[in-house]
Protein backbone atom coordinates (compact mmCIF):
# COMPACT_ATOMS: atom_id res chain seq x y z
CA UNK A 1 0.00 0.00 0.00
CA UNK A 2 1.27 3.33 -1.19
CA UNK A 3 0.43 6.54 0.71
CA UNK A 4 0.77 8.36 -2.25
CA UNK A 5 0.29 6.87 -5.57
CA UNK A 6 1.20 9.16 -8.97
CA UNK A 7 -0.95 7.34 -11.96
CA UNK A 8 -0.58 8.47 -15.69
CA UNK A 9 0.11 12.24 -14.77
CA UNK A 10 0.15 14.58 -17.84
CA UNK A 11 0.60 18.25 -16.93
CA UNK A 12 2.18 21.45 -18.22
CA UNK A 13 1.98 25.26 -18.78
CA UNK A 14 -0.63 27.03 -20.82
CA UNK A 15 0.01 25.40 -24.23
CA UNK A 16 3.55 23.24 -23.30
CA UNK A 17 3.06 20.41 -21.72
CA UNK A 18 5.81 19.35 -19.64
CA UNK A 19 4.96 15.73 -18.08
CA UNK A 20 4.07 12.77 -20.17
CA UNK A 21 2.49 10.42 -17.89
CA UNK A 22 4.45 10.12 -14.93
CA UNK A 23 4.03 7.15 -12.27
CA UNK A 24 5.49 7.12 -8.73
CA UNK A 25 4.54 5.78 -5.81
CA UNK A 26 5.64 6.42 -2.04
CA UNK A 27 5.85 3.79 0.55
CA UNK A 28 4.13 5.10 4.16
CA UNK A 29 7.18 5.79 6.50
CA UNK A 30 9.67 5.87 3.72
CA UNK A 31 11.58 8.41 2.16
CA UNK A 32 12.18 8.60 -1.66
CA UNK A 33 14.14 10.66 -3.95
CA UNK A 34 13.45 12.18 -6.98
CA UNK A 35 16.31 13.14 -8.76
CA UNK A 36 16.74 14.47 -12.63
CA UNK A 37 18.90 17.00 -14.43
CA UNK A 38 17.82 20.67 -14.80
CA UNK A 39 14.26 20.99 -16.76
CA UNK A 40 13.29 17.25 -16.34
CA UNK A 41 10.07 18.60 -14.62
CA UNK A 42 10.59 17.61 -11.09
CA UNK A 43 9.10 20.64 -9.65
CA UNK A 44 6.07 20.50 -12.16
CA UNK A 45 5.34 16.78 -11.18
CA UNK A 46 5.43 18.49 -7.76
CA UNK A 47 3.19 21.33 -8.74
CA UNK A 48 0.77 19.16 -10.29
CA UNK A 49 0.42 16.77 -7.07
CA UNK A 50 -0.51 19.87 -4.44
CA UNK A 51 -2.79 21.27 -7.09
CA UNK A 52 -0.69 24.09 -8.23
CA UNK A 53 -1.05 23.66 -11.27
CA UNK A 54 -3.97 21.36 -12.83
CA UNK A 55 -3.63 17.77 -13.93
CA UNK A 56 -4.69 16.87 -17.77
CA UNK A 57 -4.46 13.64 -17.12
CA UNK A 58 -3.89 10.89 -14.99
CA UNK A 59 -4.55 10.73 -11.41
CA UNK A 60 -3.00 11.60 -7.62
CA UNK A 61 -4.27 8.76 -4.68
CA UNK A 62 -3.62 9.85 -1.46
CA UNK A 63 -4.04 8.23 1.73
CA UNK A 64 -6.65 5.70 -0.15
CA UNK A 65 -8.57 9.03 -1.92
CA UNK A 66 -8.52 9.93 -5.15
CA UNK A 67 -7.33 13.66 -4.95
CA UNK A 68 -6.21 14.81 -7.78
CA UNK A 69 -8.74 17.55 -8.30
CA UNK A 70 -8.85 19.42 -4.82
CA UNK A 71 -6.75 22.55 -4.63
CA UNK A 72 -3.68 22.84 -2.49
CA UNK A 73 -5.02 24.08 0.87
CA UNK A 74 -7.35 21.11 0.94
CA UNK A 75 -4.67 18.85 0.02
CA UNK A 76 -2.08 20.25 2.97
CA UNK A 77 -5.34 20.20 5.05
CA UNK A 78 -5.57 16.35 5.00
CA UNK A 79 -1.59 16.21 5.61
CA UNK A 80 0.10 16.45 1.37
CA UNK A 81 2.22 19.09 1.87
CA UNK A 82 4.90 20.84 -0.48
CA UNK A 83 8.45 23.00 0.61
CA UNK A 84 8.50 25.09 -2.56
CA UNK A 85 12.25 25.49 -3.79
CA UNK A 86 13.28 29.12 -3.59
CA UNK A 87 11.72 28.57 -0.04
CA UNK A 88 8.32 31.41 0.31
CA UNK A 89 8.83 32.56 3.46
CA UNK A 90 7.05 35.72 4.99
CA UNK A 91 10.42 37.91 5.14
CA UNK A 92 9.17 40.76 7.45
CA UNK A 93 7.70 38.13 10.18
CA UNK A 94 9.98 36.59 13.00
CA UNK A 95 10.65 32.94 12.77
CA UNK A 96 8.43 32.16 15.32
CA UNK A 97 5.49 33.90 13.26
CA UNK A 98 6.18 31.65 10.15
CA UNK A 99 6.49 28.37 12.14
CA UNK A 100 3.06 29.62 13.63
CA UNK A 101 1.72 30.21 9.64
CA UNK A 102 2.74 26.51 9.10
CA UNK A 103 0.32 25.23 11.62
CA UNK A 104 -3.11 26.52 10.03
CA UNK A 105 -4.69 22.84 9.12
CA UNK A 106 -6.66 21.91 11.61
CA UNK A 107 -4.96 19.06 12.88
CA UNK A 108 -1.67 21.01 13.22
CA UNK A 109 -3.32 23.10 15.56
CA UNK A 110 -4.06 20.33 17.77
CA UNK A 111 -0.63 19.33 17.41
CA UNK A 112 1.14 22.63 17.85
CA UNK A 113 3.23 21.89 20.95
CA UNK A 114 4.13 18.39 20.04
CA UNK A 115 5.75 20.11 16.50
CA UNK A 116 7.18 22.99 18.04
CA UNK A 117 9.26 20.53 20.39
CA UNK A 118 9.96 18.25 17.09
CA UNK A 119 11.00 21.26 15.23
CA UNK A 120 12.76 22.70 18.28
CA UNK A 121 14.75 19.69 18.56
CA UNK A 122 15.84 19.00 14.59
CA UNK A 123 16.99 22.48 14.12
CA UNK A 124 18.15 24.07 17.72
CA UNK A 125 19.35 26.79 15.84
CA UNK A 126 15.74 28.01 14.92
CA UNK A 127 14.97 28.00 18.64
CA UNK A 128 17.71 30.68 19.22
CA UNK A 129 15.88 32.82 16.34
CA UNK A 130 12.68 32.96 17.37
CA UNK A 131 12.43 36.47 16.84
CA UNK A 132 14.46 37.89 14.65
CA UNK A 133 13.01 38.38 10.90
CA UNK A 134 13.04 35.57 8.37
CA UNK A 135 14.00 37.68 6.20
CA UNK A 136 17.68 38.76 7.86
CA UNK A 137 18.37 34.78 8.18
CA UNK A 138 21.30 33.06 6.21
CA UNK A 139 20.04 31.29 3.19
CA UNK A 140 20.52 27.77 5.25
CA UNK A 141 18.90 29.09 8.20
CA UNK A 142 16.07 30.39 5.59
CA UNK A 143 16.20 26.31 4.05
CA UNK A 144 15.48 25.25 7.95
CA UNK A 145 13.19 27.04 8.62
CA UNK A 146 11.31 26.57 5.77
CA UNK A 147 11.52 22.69 6.47
CA UNK A 148 10.24 23.46 9.79
CA UNK A 149 7.29 25.62 8.63
CA UNK A 150 6.21 22.25 6.33
CA UNK A 151 6.71 20.36 9.90
CA UNK A 152 4.31 22.97 11.62
CA UNK A 153 1.43 21.57 9.46
CA UNK A 154 1.98 18.08 10.58
CA UNK A 155 2.35 16.56 7.51
CA UNK A 156 1.59 13.07 6.20
CA UNK A 157 3.79 13.28 3.24
CA UNK A 158 6.25 15.80 2.74
CA UNK A 159 7.30 17.40 -0.10
CA UNK A 160 10.85 18.83 -0.13
CA UNK A 161 12.28 20.70 -3.44
CA UNK A 162 16.03 21.18 -3.39
CA UNK A 163 16.74 20.62 0.37
CA UNK A 164 20.33 21.64 -0.53
CA UNK A 165 20.08 23.87 -2.70
CA UNK A 166 22.69 26.68 -2.19
CA UNK A 167 23.62 25.49 1.54
CA UNK A 168 27.38 25.19 2.85
CA UNK A 169 28.23 21.24 2.96
CA UNK A 170 28.22 21.73 6.79
CA UNK A 171 24.99 22.78 6.52
CA UNK A 172 23.88 20.45 4.11
CA UNK A 173 24.85 17.77 6.75
CA UNK A 174 23.17 19.19 9.00
CA UNK A 175 19.53 19.24 7.58
CA UNK A 176 20.01 15.63 6.03
CA UNK A 177 20.66 14.63 9.72
CA UNK A 178 17.17 16.14 10.95
CA UNK A 179 15.66 14.57 7.92
CA UNK A 180 16.63 10.89 9.04
CA UNK A 181 15.21 12.27 12.27
CA UNK A 182 12.42 13.34 10.96
CA UNK A 183 11.51 9.62 9.16
CA UNK A 184 11.58 8.29 12.38
CA UNK A 185 8.78 9.94 13.68
CA UNK A 186 7.00 8.32 10.98
CA UNK A 187 6.60 10.98 8.44
CA UNK A 188 6.76 9.69 5.23
CA UNK A 189 9.21 11.87 2.55
CA UNK A 190 9.57 12.70 -1.25
CA UNK A 191 12.85 14.89 -1.70
CA UNK A 192 13.63 16.37 -4.80
CA UNK A 193 17.55 16.79 -4.55
CA UNK A 194 20.58 17.81 -6.42
CA UNK A 195 22.95 16.31 -4.55
CA UNK A 196 22.34 13.14 -6.02
CA UNK A 197 24.97 11.02 -4.07
CA UNK A 198 23.38 12.34 -0.77
CA UNK A 199 19.83 11.61 -2.14
CA UNK A 200 20.62 7.95 -3.02
CA UNK A 201 22.10 7.72 0.45
CA UNK A 202 19.31 8.73 2.65
CA UNK A 203 16.60 7.38 0.72
CA UNK A 204 15.39 3.72 0.19
CA UNK A 205 14.09 4.08 -3.64
CA UNK A 206 14.54 6.71 -5.77
CA UNK A 207 13.00 7.46 -9.48
CA UNK A 208 15.29 9.17 -11.87
CA UNK A 209 13.49 11.87 -14.28
CA UNK A 210 13.70 12.99 -18.29
CA UNK A 211 12.34 15.03 -20.31
CA UNK A 212 8.47 14.71 -18.68
CA UNK A 213 9.20 10.93 -17.80
CA UNK A 214 10.12 8.68 -15.72
CA UNK A 215 13.73 7.18 -16.97
CA UNK A 216 14.54 4.59 -14.08
CA UNK A 217 13.17 4.08 -10.48
CA UNK A 218 14.46 1.15 -7.87
CA UNK A 219 16.19 0.81 -4.38
CA UNK A 220 18.30 3.63 -4.09
CA UNK A 221 20.93 1.24 -3.92
CA UNK A 222 20.26 -0.20 -6.70
CA UNK A 223 20.04 2.90 -8.90
CA UNK A 224 23.47 3.98 -7.83
CA UNK A 225 25.13 0.96 -8.96
CA UNK A 226 23.39 1.91 -12.68
CA UNK A 227 26.30 2.91 -14.93
CA UNK A 228 24.37 5.58 -16.40
CA UNK A 229 23.52 7.30 -13.31
CA UNK A 230 26.61 6.96 -11.80
CA UNK A 231 28.29 8.51 -15.23
CA UNK A 232 25.30 11.58 -15.30
CA UNK A 233 25.00 12.64 -11.71
CA UNK A 234 27.69 11.14 -9.79
CA UNK A 235 30.50 11.61 -11.76
CA UNK A 236 32.07 8.23 -11.44
N1 LIG B 1 5.77 28.71 -14.85
C1 LIG B 1 6.26 28.15 -15.95
N2 LIG B 1 5.85 28.53 -17.18
C2 LIG B 1 6.34 27.96 -18.30
N3 LIG B 1 7.25 26.95 -18.31
C3 LIG B 1 7.71 26.54 -17.11
C4 LIG B 1 7.25 27.11 -15.87
N4 LIG B 1 7.88 26.49 -14.86
C5 LIG B 1 8.70 25.57 -15.44
N5 LIG B 1 8.59 25.60 -16.78
C6 LIG B 1 9.32 24.74 -17.72
O1 LIG B 1 9.01 23.39 -17.44
C7 LIG B 1 10.14 22.56 -17.64
C8 LIG B 1 10.36 21.72 -16.39
O2 LIG B 1 10.72 22.61 -15.35
P1 LIG B 1 10.81 22.17 -13.84
O3 LIG B 1 10.97 23.40 -13.03
O4 LIG B 1 9.68 21.28 -13.52
O5 LIG B 1 12.14 21.30 -13.86
P2 LIG B 1 13.00 20.71 -12.65
O6 LIG B 1 13.21 19.26 -12.95
O7 LIG B 1 12.40 21.08 -11.36
O8 LIG B 1 14.39 21.47 -12.87
P3 LIG B 1 15.46 22.03 -11.81
O9 LIG B 1 16.31 20.85 -11.42
O10 LIG B 1 16.23 23.03 -12.60
O11 LIG B 1 14.70 22.62 -10.64
C9 LIG B 1 11.30 23.47 -17.99
O12 LIG B 1 11.48 23.42 -19.38
C10 LIG B 1 10.81 24.85 -17.56
O13 LIG B 1 11.35 25.86 -18.36
MG1 LIG C 1 12.98 22.29 -9.78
Amino acid sequence: MSILEIRGLEAGYADLQILWGVDLEVAPGTLTALVGANGAGKTTLMRAVTGQIKARSGTVTFDGDDVTGLAPHVKAERGLVMVPEGRHLFPTMSVLENLEMGATPKRARDDIEKNFDLVYELFPRLKDRLSQKAGTMSGGEQQMLAVARGIMSSPKVLMIDELSLGLAPMLVIDIFRALEKLLTTGITVLLVEQNVRLALGVSSYAYVMSEGKVEMNGPSSEIAEDEGVREAYLGI
